[in-house]
């Protein structure tokens, strides 16, 4: 099979884990003889610095002509003092939209091997298996206005949380589905004590649950969900939420693996392709320097074969190979315990490859 992928990769660490992604993309391509057709196109700083704008035309035109967009990061301190329109995150937020990829899929699974790089306790981690479906294309991001206002009596600012009825519907829906394919329970995440918005959140997730008889829904409010989520993640199997508290709960979620350098993430639910990326962001402190760890978007890599190309082998020998070479004890830095061999991103990308070709050989 052949499948043409936009390749992105943006700034600070954003291209060296996608050096690391293409290698093992182009392994897979040997191993399942398939072809890959790489298109590189520029979001962010890059783009900012290279063509004035965080997201050009051409790229938004590159990724719609293929069969799935792949990632890095984008952003870094050079951009940080941009008015908000002109900031390299807008062009993530830009492409997101471009493309109505509403649905980001980020799921959290406690790696065996790495349960002593969690700053939680060992009993909370282990076994930890959920999926954070976060609203991508609106709320709080996206409403208008958002600006600035000299006012009489001073300046001051507004933000808008808005949703329409079937933007909720459809995510809700999304995480049904997703959840018929796991364990079979949603928790619907809103802080409907206090906002309008969440109080419409929960009429649409009991609606929507009047379809799925066989899946259980419960809610809880943002701020018990991030108690929870600490205290006893194991009660998680999706957790359904609005764009900016998936935000917030993603990151907080992630340190149950460790790092946020293990996590990948799948942006879905557009007519075109979806897009795939790290949730971590562009670490300009260890840019450059080879140390960055390349997981997540390798992760990200079989997403894209499991959710877009419908790759099931492909998909998990990526992720079976993961798993091997850390339970063979190997580490970047962000997952290191002391005393622990630390390799770079290069070399933890070969251990992936050799495995791979084991995994395969085998
Ligand atoms: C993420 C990131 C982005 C977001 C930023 C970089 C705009 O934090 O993907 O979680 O807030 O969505
Ligand atoms: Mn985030």
């Amino acid at each position: 099979m052949n499948k043409k992928i936009t390749v992105i990769p943006g700034d600070g660490i954003g291209p060296e884990v996608i050096r690391s992604a293409i290698k093992v993309l182009d392994c897979i391509a040997a191993k399942f003889n398939h072809e890959f057709t790489y298109q590189y196109a520029k979001l962010g700083g890059v783009a900012i610095d290279e063509e004035g704008t965080p997201l050009p035309q051409r790229t938004i035109d590159l990724c719609k002509d293929s069969d799935g967009v792949l990632l890095g990061a984008v952003g870094g301190p050079k951009w940080d003092t941009l008015p908000g329109s002109l900031r390299p995150e807008k062009g993530l937020l830009g492409i997101r939209k471009a493309l109505q990829l509403y649905a980001n899929l980020r799921p959290v699974k406690a790696h065996k091997s790495l349960l002593d790089a969690s700053t939680l306790k060992k009993e909370v981690v282990e076994g930890v298996d959920l999926l954070i479906v976060r609203e991508l294309t609106g709320g709080l991001y996206f409403g208008q206005p958002q600006e600035r206002r000299h006012e009489a009596d001073g300046e001051a600012v507004v933000d808008t949380l808005y949703y329409k009825k079937s933007e909720i519907e459809r995510i809700v829906k999304q995480a049904f589905e997703l959840a018929r394919l796991r364990n079979k329970k949603v928790t619907s995440v809103d802080k409907a004590n206090v906002l309008e918005s969440s109080r419409l959140w929960r009429e649409v997730a009991v609606e929507v649950a009047g379809n799925y008889p066989d899946i259980e829904l419960e809610h809880m409010l943002v701020d018990n969900a991030a108690m929870q989520l600490i205290r006893n993640p194991k009660q998680f199997d999706v957790v359904v939420t609005e764009n900016m508290f998936g935000d917030i709960l993603s990151d907080e979620a992630s340190m149950l693996t460790g790092s946020l350098g293990m996590l990948p993430s799948a942006s879905i639910g557009g007519d075109g392709p979806g897009l795939y990326e790290p949730i971590h962001g562009s670490a300009p402190d260890i840019a450059g320097k080879n140390i960055a760890n390349p997981l997540a978007t390798i992760l990200s890599v079989a997403m894209m074969l499991r959710f877009s190309f419908h790759w099931i082998e492909e998909a998990d020998a990526i992720e079976e190979a993961v798993t091997n070479v850390l339970e063979a004890g190997y580490r970047t830095g962000d997952i290191a315990e002391k005393g622990e061999t630390i390799l770079n991103t290069d070399e933890m990308t070969e251990k992936v490859l050799e495995n791979i070709h084991l995994a395969i050989t085998n």
